[in-house]
């Protein structure tokens, strides 16, 4: 069994997608056309935004929103380092510092108490990344902190499409929020996509300028650091076709999830938990001090796994010894124990039973 199953999605969505195909073909019109106009209505609709910009690719979407937002090359930004280096690439590429926060072990997202450690030390913005499909709990108090102190919020929501946080939407408490529409994501394009969205006219407008070369108006270029970062219309029709299924699709999601919480029963595993938030189940990660042993075990029942993240950002090799006397403690006890099971809307219960009985079969002693 595939971590994913992007072939059994394509298959359940053949017409809609032959039918979004035969649109974009019909009308000769493939960048910056009438599908992306539509999809970014119909995103910010769905989100509870005003504005929605579409990009290339979510790290795009980091880089172009905080930018927009005003960080500058060697402005600190805080982010935690247990996300997969995203939003550090993005802050690289900006000539940002990053300044890195540590997560909590049982919701793997950052806390109130580590963003107002970073605002003390003096960031310029904030990113907040929703991991696996949860909302960061206190996010509402985060937003709250980070306004009182006129600092720049960004939430990255590339894996967490739909997620509530007492009824809220993240994407809509910080000033803009990044999405990836990267094919595996809960909405997912057939290849790379990802947006920003935001209440705020004067951001929407300028990561609008910094996707098409800086042009204020055609061929006029007014705005520096720009580049070439759309969506093109083939995908944003796909996205279209599939933003009406993105709620089931969460709902299954956690169902399978919920499912695999009751079955699974191991001393050495430790399964994930959600409260007073609507977690729409993007990767389902266990925890075990012998994380490796297990991976081992499932591949040899034919179970695919995967690591959701290796490697602190902040020990990546690009920085050789610039990170060498930060140590997060948490961070680093979850890059050692997590690993990622299958869970896509398309699994069966069969599957999830599978997988959740393996589990269960491994041995205590080896
Ligand atoms: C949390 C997070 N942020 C950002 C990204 C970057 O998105 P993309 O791969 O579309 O650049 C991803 C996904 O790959 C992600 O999981």
């Amino acid at each position: 069994m595939l971590i994913n199953n992007l072939f059994a999605r394509i298959e359940q969505n053949k017409a809609p997608i032959q039918n979004a195909f035969d649109r974009v073909m019909k009308s000769g019109w493939l960048i910056l056309g009438p599908e992306v106009k539509q999809f970014e209505a119909a995103f910010a609709d769905y989100i509870g935004t005003k504005h929605c910009v579409t990009l290339a690719n979510g790290t795009d979407a980091i880089e172009l929103a905080l930018k927009a937002m005003g960080v500058k090359s060697g402005d600190r930004v805080a982010t935690v380092a247990n996300a997969g280096m995203y939003t550090t690439t993005a802050l690289l590429a900006i000539g940002a510092e990053p300044y890195y926060l540590d997560v909590d072990l049982t919701t793997r997202n950052t806390t109130l108490s580590e963003v107002n450690r970073a605002i003390a030390a003096g960031v310029k913005a904030v990113v907040i990344t929703h991991l696996y499909g949860l909302a960061t709990p206190e996010i509402h108090q985060i937003a709250q902190h980070c306004q009182q102190h006129n600092i720049s919020l960004l939430e990255d929501c590339a894996q967490a499409h739909g997620a509530l946080v007492n009824g809220q939407r993240v994407g809509t408490f910080g000033d803009a929020a990044s999405f990836s529409f990267y094919p595996t994501k809960n909405l997912g394009a057939l290849g790379d996509g990802g947006a920003i969205v935001t209440n705020s006219a004067q951001i929407a407008e300028k990561v609008s300028q910094l996707r098409q070369y800086g042009w204020t108006s055609k061929y006029h270029v007014e705005v520096a650091n720009a580049r070439n970062s759309r969506l093109d219309e083939l995908q944003a029709a796909i996205l279209l076709a599939f933003l009406p299924q993105l709620d089931t699709a969460n709902a299954r999601r956690r169902e399978i999830a919920t499912q695999y919480n009751d079955c699974i029963q191991h001393p050495n595993v430790i399964a994930p938990r959600w409260e007073n938030t609507e977690f729409v189940g993007h990767l389902y990660v266990i925890r075990s001090m012998h994380r490796d042993n297990l991976r081992a075990h499932l591949k040899d029942a034919g179970i695919g796994s995967d690591i959701h993240y290796p490697i602190p950002d902040y020990q990546q090799p690009v920085f050789g010894q610039r990170f060498t006397s930060l140590k997060l403690e948490n961070t680093e006890r979850l890059a050692a124990e997590v690993l990622t099971l299958p869970c896509y809307p398309e699994m069966t219960d069969t599957q999830v039973a599978q997988v959740a009985t393996a589990i269960n079969d491994w041995p205590t002693q080896f």
